[in-house]
């Protein structure tokens, strides 16, 4: 029986550290001054959410999200002892897109050397802080129907420079983080119902669409983007807006039914997986999810602590970092739950 696998998996994250004491000084170039900009704490900061520092690109760099998803990927491809031309298809997830359009996969694929008329498929997907649940059900169909032998799943975020460096957003800004993480997908042949990507599970709830966005441009406006201080207020168009409380109840909320729907569906028990990831929003979010889900506390992985929210990243992201930890081992069972901006959620239970 031919089944889907993850074959290898990657990260990356910049090297610039923003503990949270530096991030209350940074002008929107990233530059530390004398007084602060950002009303809030480090107190403040860890007891909401658990974060302690994130990662910023080099902002005098040329940075765009699919930099970092190149390095991901390069680095999942060599772990699955695979060369880029092996691709046959790009899945990539992320709500920091390069441009409007085209789609972000095609400047992956053409940095990875892959272009010209033989270049693979590509696909860009936004759901969000989902996005990588979602490519990875959408890789597991397409390899157990045969359609691709090699898929690359990448979330991929460049956030620091969409945020608001002022006390006007720091109920955002203090959150997120760049990063990129990958796997690589294939095909093996296996009677075994526990090898593989074993469980996908995906929804999405609309009417949350308005609690947790950025428009950046507007397609009804003439041109899109419409930058006009005097007719609305500028930075509801220029920076992510979000009902906090409301994205947190509702995170809570999904992520434990799909955790507990995820564990039902395929009759498995917390006694045979290894590790529980759920999407890095919020250390506080991650810590009710495992209270009503009944998950023992020693299985759950975070990473939110060094790195923020990386939105798309954070699942593949997290399960890098603690793989270079020595704890996360070739083969284990890992649950895996997410949820973001749409709203969007979804589970998934594989070996990595
Ligand atoms: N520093 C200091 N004070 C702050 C900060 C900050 N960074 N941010 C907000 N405050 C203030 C508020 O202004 C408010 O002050 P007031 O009482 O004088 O009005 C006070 O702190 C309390 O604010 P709340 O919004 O009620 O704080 P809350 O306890 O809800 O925590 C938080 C805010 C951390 C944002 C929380 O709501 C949360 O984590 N929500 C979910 C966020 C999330 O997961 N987002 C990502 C979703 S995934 C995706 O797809 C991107």
């Amino acid at each position: 029986m031919m089944r889907a696998k993850i074959l290898g998996l990657g990260s990356y994250v910049p090297d610039r550290v923003v503990t949270n004491d530096e991030l209350r000084f940074l002008d929107d170039q990233h530059v530390r001054g004398a007084t602060p900009t950002i009303d809030t704490s480090d107190e403040w900061i860890r007891a909401r959410s658990g974060i302690e520092e994130r990662r910023y690109v080099d902002n005098d760099d040329a940075w765009s999200c699919s930099d970092l998803a190149l390095r991901a990927a390069k680095r999942a491809l060599d772990d699955a002892g695979c060369d880029a031309k092996d691709l046959d298809c790009i899945i990539l997830a992320t709500l920091s897109p390069d441009i409007h359009f085209p789609g972000t996969a095609v400047f992956l694929q053409s940095k990875l050397g892959i272009d010209g008329m033989e270049g693979c498929a590509c696909f860009d997907i936004r759901q969000q802080c989902s996005g990588f649940i979602y490519g990875l059900q959408m890789a597991d169909a397409f390899v157990r129907g045969g359609t691709y032998r090699r898929v690359l799943v990448v979330g991929s975020e460049l956030h620091s420079h969409s945020l608001d460096y002022s006390t006007r957003g720091r109920d955002v800004t203090v959150l997120f983080g760049d990063g990129a993480g990958a796997v690589i997908v294939g095909p093996v042949e296996t009677d075994d119902p526990r090898e593989g990507i074993l469980y996908t599970k995906v929804g999405a709830d609309g009417s949350g669409a308005g609690d947790l966005y950025l428009k950046v441009f507007e397609v009804k406006h003439r041109p899109y983007v419409w930058y006009d201080a005097t007719k609305r207020e500028e930075f509801r168009t220029m920076y992510p807006q979000m009902n906090g409380k409301k994205v947190f109840l509702n995170a809570v909320r999904a992520m434990n039914l799909s955790t507990r729907a995820a564990l039902e569906k395929t009759g498995l028990g917390w006694g045979d997986v290894d590790w529980f990831v759920p999407h890095q929003a919020n250390l506080r979010i991650n810590e009710a999810v495992v209270q009503y889900a009944e998950i023992p506390p020693e299985k759950v992985l975070n990473s939110i602590q060094r790195y923020g929210n990386t939105t798309a990243a954070s699942v593949p992201l997290t399960l890098d970092h603690h793989r270079k930890a020595g704890k996360v081992k070739k083969g284990d069972l890992v649950v895996s739950t997410v949820f973001g901006a749409g709203f969007t959620w979804g589970s998934a239970i594989f070996r990595v």
